[in-house]
């Protein structure tokens, strides 16, 4: 599937590392649990899409690329609630991993460092996203490795879509800021993903096994 190798090679990229295969083992055993938080998930994504196009309605370009974005998580989110109900799966309330939040604290409060911030926030939540769907694609079955396949292509053109707004919407003197944010936020994330973690969710870290 070397379409895939294409789209994966940026993600890998720009992320610092890949997911454990404990994560990946550890998500086998709990996919009802896994179904519940990917649905939470794509709402999300499509609140956090929603909010920045409230928040910044000035931005032509943004609003054009963020309507698009809310239009795709919702979608994602309806085909998520249909797969939990043909397998019968009840809607639980399960609560957000620490994952968004441990991103989302590094976020600056100023203009407009607060929205490249954001922006790039976004990017990893979705480039993260499309690796995870890669990782779990050969281990689960046939149904939800064709939607995750799916998932991939959307979620690695909306880490793209965070990453170019984030570089075009700040003057070209905040261009090395821009970077060294990417590069506080890759070692946030990575750290999310590689210590331990109590609880199982789509962004999880390494499960602690007892
Ligand atoms: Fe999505
Ligand atoms: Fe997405």
């Amino acid at each position: 599937m070397s379409f895939q190798v294409d789209l994966l090679k940026p993600i890998y990229d720009f992320l610092a590392c890949r997911t454990p295969q404990a994560w990946v083992d550890a998500a086998c055993q709990n996919i009802p649990l896994l179904l519940q938080d990917h649905a939470n998930c794509e709402k999300k994504a499509a609140g956090t899409a929603m909010n920045l196009m409230f928040r910044y309605g000035a931005h032509t370009e943004l609003q054009v690329k963020l309507a698009q974005l809310v239009r795709e998580e919702m979608l994602h989110y309806e085909q998520v609630i249909e797969i939990m109900r043909q397998r019968g799966q009840v809607w639980e309330a399960v609560s957000a991993s620490r994952y968004a939040l441990g991103l989302r604290k590094h976020i600056r409060t100023h203009e407009p460092a607060a929205l490249v911030d954001v922006l790039i926030v976004g990017a990893f939540v979705e480039a993260r996203s499309c690796e995870r769907f890669a990782a779990l694609a050969p281990y689960v079955d046939e149904e939800l490795a064709k939607f995750y396949r799916y998932l991939l292509k959307s979620e690695s053109r909306h880490f793209e879509d965070y990453l170019t707004l984030a570089r075009t919407l700040v003057a070209d003197s905040e261009r090395i800021s821009i970077d060294e944010r990417i590069a506080l936020f890759r070692d946030v994330e990575r750290e999310l993903i590689e210590s331990t973690d109590n609880e199982i969710r789509f962004h999880s870290g390494v499960p602690l096994l007892n």
